[in-house]
């Protein structure tokens, strides 16, 4: 009889909830109990541990966001926060953690491996950016949530002759912006892996507005830097794990569009419609597979490894393989969109 703590660390995003229900069903076949920590690290630090049951999560497997709660907090920032987490851990009598969580969470579970933490790790973010795993919990339903806004808002900009940029997240890397430009045919894309070509976008804007199209969409990743310089800083906060708090560079852009060509696109920054509502089938499906693999490799004794998705296969990789670099995005993907929009003719 096992007891297994599940936390979940980091921006939230859809299909979490998919995934811990999968849990508290693996684990029910294996007659182990699970508890809920509140709010990620900090759960373990305050404490907040709460015991859970299949009952508890039944209406909420299609919903979005955790119903666990997340911080972004960093035991390592703490004084003493690692013992305390250990302390916890113990206290409450947990065999090991199962943890749905982007590079800062996972990294914190392995840093804690030194202190004796037997943890499983799900990739869990939008940004799609860990290693080991071709697709990350939630980045579908990001995708797809950008997408259904964006075909919203296009039928205004057609009638008011305007150009759109619309700002997407992602962090340092570019996946939602590549997948979200591909599915939407968007005349340009800018991704944190490549500077920002200001002439380019301009002349591209100016010659499409000669030949009489006068509106137009460009996506935009929140990473991205112009002229050299990381661009969407203007929240000017910094998160536990040392991170900028991004969004703004659109406004940034159209600003710099409009001194160039005097042409104002209108911004829309989606933020956290992009996080949220019920999981795609593909996320949901992603999440259950992952977090079913996850209580077996707690069963086999396996630990501080995450779970992943390698060609539509689960497989396991090392935390610290997982954590190691920002996963970037596949340039050939980028490619194919910037070539498939306006700004790839030349
Ligand atoms: O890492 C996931 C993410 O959604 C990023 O894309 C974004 O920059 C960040 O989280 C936003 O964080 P917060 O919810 O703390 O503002």
């Amino acid at each position: 009889m096992k007891r297994i703590g599940v936390l979940c660390g980091g921006g939230d995003s859809s299909a979490i909830n998919a995934g811990i229900r999968a849990i508290l069903r693996r684990c029910e076949d294996h007659g182990w109990s699970v508890v809920g920590i509140g709010h990620g690290w900090r759960g373990l630090i305050t404490p907040e541990i709460v015991p859970l049951t299949l009952d508890a999560v039944e209406g909420s497997v299609n919903t979005g966001g955790t119903i666990l709660g997340t911080s972004r907090t960093n035991p390592f920032r703490i004084e003493g926060g690692p013992q305390k987490v250990m302390d916890n851990v113990r206290v409450a009598g947990l065999d090991a953690l199962i943890i749905f969580g982007g590079d800062d969470t996972l990294t914190v579970a392995h840093r804690l491996a030194e202190y004796g933490l037997r943890a499983v790790g799900l990739p869990q973010t939008v940004d799609n950016d860990i290693n080991g795993t071709d697709y990350s919990i939630g980045f579908d339903t990001a995708v797809n949530n950008d997408v259904d806004a964006i075909q919203r808002m296009v039928s205004s900009n057609i009638a008011h002759e305007a150009w759109m940029l619309v700002e997407v997240m992602g962090r340092e890397a570019g996946w939602i912006a590549v997948a979200t430009a591909l599915a939407t045919a968007a005349d340009a894309v800018l991704v944190p892996e490549e500077p920002a070509d200001l002439e380019a976008l301009c002349a591209m804007i100016k010659r499409k507005e000669q030949q009489g199209r006068k509106h137009g969409l460009i996506i935009v990743s929140e990473g991205v830097t112009i002229g050299g310089l990381p661009a969407g800083l203007e929240l000017k906060q910094v998160d536990a794990f040392g991170h900028a708090k991004l969004g703004g560079v659109a406004y940034h852009l159209a600003d710099l569009i409009e001194q160039q060509i005097g042409v104002r696109p209108r911004v829309n920054v989606l933020g956290y419609i992009q996080r949220g509502g019920p999981p795609t089938v593909f996320d949901a499906i992603l999440s259950v597979r992952l977090s079913t693999a996850a209580v077996d490799l707690v069963a086999e004794g396996r630990f501080n490894v995450m779970v992943g998705l390698v060609g539509n296969k689960v497989s396991t990789v090392p935390l610290v393989e997982a954590i190691g670099a920002n996963r970037k995005v596949d340039m050939e993907m980028y490619r194919l969109a910037k070539g498939l929009g306006a700004l790839g003719v030349r």
